[in-house]
């Protein structure tokens, strides 16, 4: 049914697994529109109490959106393009079912972010978080602006998306990034182990707890919407086209300011 997202259920916990290991479980278009489609499946199958986000193979969780598909898309599309990943993963924020995400490797840009949309993070110990847009002269697209910033603070997020720098899971739990860092052979089962717990509870009451904590973050999602904005505005810069080439190329970008 799914091209690049394997799902399995178990005991009423459905585990979404983005499945392009070659290409570390980055996120083209393709995936999005699957990770669209299988959210609407969770809001709407009452057999699933519970969800498990996860990457396959044992290097990445998603190492961020495909940054050959960027090339491709034109410059104006930049806001819209941000806007598509935003609305997606609000889809998951606001899921009334407990979504939580098992970062098993690599969780970087896009990935990073898609991880902060669940509602709680598990990593494994060879977990990296970084947001290193600006090595691609670009800045997060996906809402990773504003939920780096709840989670770590303002300090910490400016450093880590200016510096474009990856943390390890210990530094990411000691921030509150992620709330538990396992072995890799035991982050699923520590992530079923929580979901089973809270599957006890009242599906009505859990629903208000995301609904009511969502409530605090969310104000008038204005930062989203000058996320997106200025999203767009970097994705027609030549420093993007430099960043973008570079990585394809394998080679250092040179950036210009312009
Ligand atoms: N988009 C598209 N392809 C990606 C990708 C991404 N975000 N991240 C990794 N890949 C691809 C690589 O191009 C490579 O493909 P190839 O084998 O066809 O050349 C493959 O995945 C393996 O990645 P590679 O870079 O060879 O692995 P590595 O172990 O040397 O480095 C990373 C791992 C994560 C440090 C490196 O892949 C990286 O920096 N990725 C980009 C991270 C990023 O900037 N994300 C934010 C995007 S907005």
């Amino acid at each position: 049914m799914y091209s690049t997202i394997n799902t399995e259920s178990e005991d009423g916990i459905f585990t979404i697994t983005i499945n392009r290991p070659d290409k570390l479980n980055a996120l083209n278009k393709k995936v999005l529109d699957e990770l669209d489609v299988v959210m609407d499946s969770v809001y709407h199958d009452d057999k699933i109490k519970g969800v498990i986000i996860t990457g396959a193979g044992e290097k990445a969780f998603v190492a961020g959106a495909d940054i050959a598909e960027f090339i491709s898309v034109a410059d104006d599309k930049g806001a819209a393009f941000a806007k598509r990943g935003q609305d997606i993963f609000f889809k998951i924020e606001n899921c009334h079912k407990p979504v939580v995400a098992a970062v098993n490797g690599f969780a970087l840009g896009g990935g990073c972010e898609l991880a902060m949309s669940c509602h709680f993070r598990l990593a494994s110990a060879n977990a990296k978080f970084g947001q290193p847009e600006v090595n691609l002269g670009i800045i997060p697209g996906y809402g990773g602006t504003q939920r780096l910033t709840m989670l770590v603070g303002k300090g910490k997020a400016m450093e880590l998306m200016m510096t474009g720098n990856m943390i390890g899971a210990d530094e990411a739990k000691a921030l509150g990034l992620v709330n538990y860092v396992e072995e890799p052979g035991t982050l699923i089962p520590k992530a079923k182990e929580l979901l089973s717990l809270i599957m006890t509870k009242s599906p009505v009451a859990i629903s208000k707890v995301i609904s009511a904590v969502n409530s605090y973050y969310l104000f008038d999602k204005n930062g989203y919407e000058q996320e997106s904005k200025l999203f767009g505005e970097v994705f027609s810069s030549d420093d993007k086209k430099e960043g973008t080439n570079a990585f394809v190329e394998k080679r250092k970008p040179v950036f210009t300011g312009s």
